[in-house]
């Protein structure tokens, strides 16, 4: 089995401003007193990509985008490119997101077509795959997040590096949490999928869960078989929750 290295990843979604720079700060003073076997990442909004990534410079947080557009460059309004992530400063990227996927209407094809333009701008993709309240209620759980991280990952990705995220969307922000069990089997069906299709490779891909990971119940989670660290919203905010959860891996 290929050693797998735990990544905490914090997702800051439309939060943070210039004065979250001081959580940055902090964060980085505090992760030299933590062991530098797990990674750490921040991603913030993309206005404060490169303000983070300088604040971050010389620290171990790894700096990432929350989403990017297929397309490198064109009349796209709004949008950023993976190549305008990884000039201001990012090495990674959050894609497929439940909030992109339910709020701005993200198929599993457009977040693959997405994950391509990760890949050829030089940043690893973090995909995020997971089933809403209705779909777990109907059983359909497995069945869900399996046909997500088959059509959200292209064949390209194999040979390089991304992680995948299990975040059912009815533990996001909800203070509700899936059982260890519920965890287990979900992480277990990843891992099988991904080994299938990827091989050895997939024996390697960090799982990371996300949804209501909070100081007090880091430890059990990261605990669970199969979980490979995990995505934190909420707690991402402020660096002293932050570490506390990174120092539960
Ligand atoms: P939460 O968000 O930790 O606030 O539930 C997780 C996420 O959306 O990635």
């Amino acid at each position: 089995m290929p050693q797998i290295r735990p990544l905490i990843a914090g997702n800051w979604k439309m939060f943070g401003l210039g004065s979250a720079l001081a959580e940055i700060e902090l964060l980085s003073q505090e992760l030299l007193k933590v062991p530098a076997t797990t990674r750490v990442a921040i991603c913030p909004a993309a206005t404060l990509i490169d303000r983070v990534a300088a604040c971050a410079r010389g620290s171990a947080i790894e700096v990432g985008g929350q989403d990017c557009h297929p397309e490198m460059q064109g009349a796209f309004t709004g949008d950023v490119s993976a190549q305008m992530l990884a000039d201001a400063g990012a090495t990674l990227v959050i894609l497929g997101h439940s909030e992109r996927r339910t709020l701005h209407g993200e198929t599993d094809g457009e977040v693959a077509q997405k994950v391509l333009a990760a890949l050829l701008a030089g940043l690893e993709p973090i995909i995020c795959v997971g089933e809403d309240e209705g779909q777990r209620d109907a059983g359909k759980a497995v069945a869900v997040v399996c046909g997500q991280v088959l059509a959200s990952l292209p064949d390209q990705l194999a040979g390089q590096a991304f992680t995948v995220a299990y975040e059912p969307v009815w533990a996001i922000g909800t203070g509700r949490v899936p059982s260890v069990e519920q965890i287990a089997e979900i992480h277990g069906t990843l891992r099988d999928a991904l080994t299938k299709r990827f091989g050895q490779q997939g024996q390697g891909v960090a799982i990371l869960y996300g949804g209501s990971v909070k100081p007090m119940n880091a430890a059990e989670i990261l605990r669970v078989a199969e979980v490979g660290g995990a995505l934190v919203g909420g707690a991402s905010l402020k660096a002293e929750d932050f570490v506390q959860i990174i120092r539960a891996v």
